[in-house]
């Protein structure tokens, strides 16, 4: 007999997570999560970085990155199984078990089978486009490799490989017994307009991208030809590709520490192609950001192999807030961060190119410490010529030289300072010293992992008003379009349990969905509970404003696209009247 879920859900409702938990240790609450010293057996630490949310009945530990909710926390933390762990938790809460129970977990068991099924398709279409290649057809995406300068050896050693046509991948996959669904599930195929299954990623030069465990999960696929934008598709998020846990190229850092050791550090650039173009010339230990903000999921991910990364994006990213935002995030995770300015906005692939290997060498042993480089990008700042301008260079200066916590590093720094600007060091000392506490402690890292964009906000702050049926929160959600695809899953098992029972249980939504889903609703009900009540209202009509304005812009763009490709006068006419509808309505939210 297999345990019915109606069991399931009377032992969780009596077993509450934090009562559970707090047996194993001394749980702090801010703001609406709990936080401790991670419990959980093989993780020592020294701040606390694993949390308990309450209104959702999951936890999570950022340290050593497992989740779940009161049955897989006794699992972890009593070494049990499934029925063990159950048993468990009956006995806590006096529940008599069902008689003979084996473990037959349907939903768990389906969701896993799903995944291994993805992942094998993953390799098939990733071994599939390495034949092409070297296939006959192949031959153009193969010369633009080799003109670039790559090697066959280095292009097979990075599975590089091409998609030929728009239907030769789907009907391989058929031929080898995989659905339609299932090819669409990982990401590979994707349904057209005219409802047929055609690959996502036609006519491109592929990059497979593999997790740290040798997982083919996602592809990127670049154009050969030059454009304007569009240059990379990459797989759509899925359950087996989530975007802000990767790095490209993880995987090979994870052989290099088996033959050598923790690597004494690794280089992060932005792109594929950096990637491959350093390994071409013996830089091995490198890593690609995939061009987005870096989160702490990913400074988790490179601290498995290294203390030290060194930051080699091109010439004109480096300076930007974002990257220094990002790189902030990799500083306060624990890593060592250094940064290599390269000259005159070329990236590393250019620079090698131009210049030689050797010349890059050199560039990644004058690599700044982040502190050092964010004084000399501010130095750059402001003309040092001018009263004005050296005024606000030492006030920035200052900012930054606040940020250290080593004495002995502020002297050196104001000594810098004090050396460009003129002003006597003493002066500049008692300035810093009244200078306010710029940054707030690392503690808070944990709390709200780094949102990039307002978007992102809007959506988790519509998406927690929901989870909480709010009164004020009255708009459809199933029929909105989220960023991205957790996103719209979380929207779409709201909407679906509003239609079936008036309103969402928040503790259900995680066992729902999963644990993929766990660093997104922590984010989703964190977001929301650090809004003030009183200005939740306004919040909620705000973000859905937001989220309307991306849907309509982007519905505007590909309308645009498709106006001037249509021939046909009444159908250009047609496709004007919608578009004209769109821009009225986009401009009424404005
Ligand atoms: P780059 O434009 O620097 O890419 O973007 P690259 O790898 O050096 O490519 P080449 O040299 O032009 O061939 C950096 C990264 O940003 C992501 C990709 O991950 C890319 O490697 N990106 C860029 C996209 O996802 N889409 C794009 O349209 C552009
Ligand atoms: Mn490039």
């Amino acid at each position: 007999m297999a345990i019915d879920k109606k069991f399931i859900e009377q032992l969780k409702s009596k077993n509450e997570i934090v009562d559970v938990v707090s047996a194993y240790c001394q749980l702090e609450r801010r703001g609406g999560s709990y936080w401790a010293r991670c419990p959980l057996p093989g993780h020592m630490e020294k701040t606390p970085s694993f949390s308990v949310n309450q209104a959702g009945q999951f936890f999570k530990c950022f340290g050593c990155q497992r989740g779940g909710d009161v049955i897989s926390f006794i699992m972890e933390v009593e070494n049990l199984n499934y029925i063990e762990a159950i048993r468990f938790l009956a006995n806590r809460a006096g529940m008599e078990m069902p008689a003979d129970t084996t473990v037959d977990d349907a939903r768990i068991n389906e969701a896993k089978k799903q995944k291994e099924t993805s992942l094998a398709i993953l390799l098939a279409a990733a071994k599939f486009y390495v034949e092409n290649l070297y296939s006959k057809a192949g031959a153009p995406y193969l010369d633009y490799m080799i003109k670039r300068g790559f090697s066959v050896k280095t292009l097979r050693s990075f599975g590089i490989g091409a998609s030929l046509d728009y239907r030769s991948l789907p009907e391989h996959l058929l031929s080898l017994g995989y659905s339609y669904e299932d090819m669409e599930r990982c990401g590979v195929v994707s349904k057209s307009a005219d409802g047929r299954y055609t690959d996502f990623e036609a006519k491109r030069l592929i990059v497979p991208i593999i997790d740290n465990i040798g997982n083919v999960i996602a592809f990127g696929g670049r154009v050969i030809e030059k454009v304007d934008f569009g240059k990379y598709k990459n797989t759509r998020e899925t359950a087996v590709f989530v975007k802000n846990r990767c790095l490209y190229n993880v995987n090979n850092m994870k052989a290099l520490r088996r033959e050598k050791g923790a690597l004494p550090y690794v280089i992060m650039v932005e792109g594929y192609m950096d990637v491959i173009a350093l390994s071409e010339a013996g830089f091995k230990n490198v890593v690609a950001s995939m061009g987005t903000s870096l989160t702490v999921e990913q400074a988790r991910l490179l601290q498995r192999y290294t203390d030290t990364v060194i930051i080699s994006y091109d010439g004109d990213a480096a300076g930007q807030h974002a990257t220094f935002r990002g790189l902030q995030i990799l500083k306060d995770a624990g890593l060592d961060v250094k940064v290599v300015s390269l000259p005159d906005g070329l990236d590393p692939d250019e620079l090698i190119k131009a210049r030689g290997a050797a010349a890059y060498e050199k560039l990644i042993g004058e690599a700044l410490p982040l502190i050092d480089y964010k004084l000399k990008v501010v130095g750059e700042r402001f003309d040092l010529k001018s009263v004005d301008g050296r005024r606000k260079y030492v006030e920035n200066a200052l900012r930054v030289i606040a940020e250290s916590d080593k004495d002995f590093e502020k002297e050196e720094l104001l000594k810098k300072v004090s050396e460009k600007s003129r002003i006597t060091y003493e002066t500049l000392k008692r300035d810093l010293d009244k200078a306010p506490e710029k940054r707030e402690s690392n503690k808070v890292l944990y709390e709200t992992e780094e949102i990039s964009s307002a978007l992102e906000k809007a959506e988790r702050f519509i998406l927690y008003s929901h989870v909480f049926s709010k009164s004020y929160a009255t708009e459809d959600i199933g029929s909105f379009e989220f960023s991205s695809a957790m996103r719209s899953e979380i929207a779409s098992y709201v909407a679906k349990e509003v239609a079936l029972n008036g309103k969402v249980v928040p503790a259900t939504v995680c066992d729902a969905l999963g644990t993929d889903y766990i660093d997104e609703l922590n984010g989703i009900f964190n977001f929301g509970d650090g809004v003030p009540e009183s200005s939740r209202q306004k919040y909620y009509i705000d973000s859905v404003r937001v989220v309307k304005k991306r849907s309509l812009e982007s519905q505007i763009v590909d309308l645009q696209n498709y106006f001037n490709e249509l021939i046909d006068l009444d159908e250009r006419k047609s496709v004007l009247l919608v578009l004209g509808k769109k821009i009225a309505e986009l401009n009424g939210l404005k």
